[in-house]
């Protein structure tokens, strides 16, 4: 069984995921982690100093890496991952249950406006109402490539077990 975490920053893919792969007893991976681990850098280092060019082409290579396991597995991408080259398209090709993760737009602001600083996309935004307009238009050229997953799960905020829950009745 492999599983893809698919969604917008703070849709709670990797809190999710982790329990997830937990109930399932299937080991859980992070690709931002997993880029993190691999280029010794942390996600927000990488932006700063090689640019988000630099970091999408490592996205990309450390994704196909990851999704080529044999081994049964929970995925959770970063919020960009669907939407850039062709990775999308390889996650819909291969065989993998892609899950995106949706989750209402005030939701994500309020959740995101507390740890915008270390978001490199989201820390230039100063007021929540700033941040809000940016989301609704990010979230809208997003959703395009994040409704390709097989299965939409829509997220319960501050409940994650009943999220897993929700997913797990899709999977059996
Ligand atoms: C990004 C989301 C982040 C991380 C990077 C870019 C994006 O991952 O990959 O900051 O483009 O939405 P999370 O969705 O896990 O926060």
């Amino acid at each position: 069984m492999k599983i893809v975490l698919i969604g917008y920053m703070g849709s709670g893919k990797s809190t999710v995921g982790k329990k997830l792969a937990e109930v399932l007893g299937i080991p859980f991976m992070d690709l931002d982690t997993e880029i993190e681990k691999q280029t010794n850098t942390s996600i927000s280092e990488i932006f700063s100093k090689k640019g988000e060019i630099y970091f999408r082409r490592i996205e990309s290579e450390v994704l196909k890496k990851l999704l080529s396991q044999s081994e049964s597995y929970v995925l959770a991408t970063g919020g960009g991952t669907p939407c850039y080259g062709d990775n999308m398209a390889f996650m819909t090709k291969a065989d993998l249950m892609t899950i995106y993760l949706k989750t209402p737009l005030d939701v994500l602001t309020s959740r995101l406006f507390l740890e915008k600083e270390s978001r490199p996309l989201l820390a230039h935004l100063k007021t929540r109402d700033d941040l809000n307009d940016f989301l609704r238009k990010h979230l809208f050229e997003r959703v395009y490539y994040y409704n390709q997953s097989k299965y939409v799960v829509e997220t319960i905020p501050e409940n994650i077990e009943e999220t897993v829950e929700k997913i797990v009745l899709k999977l059996f």
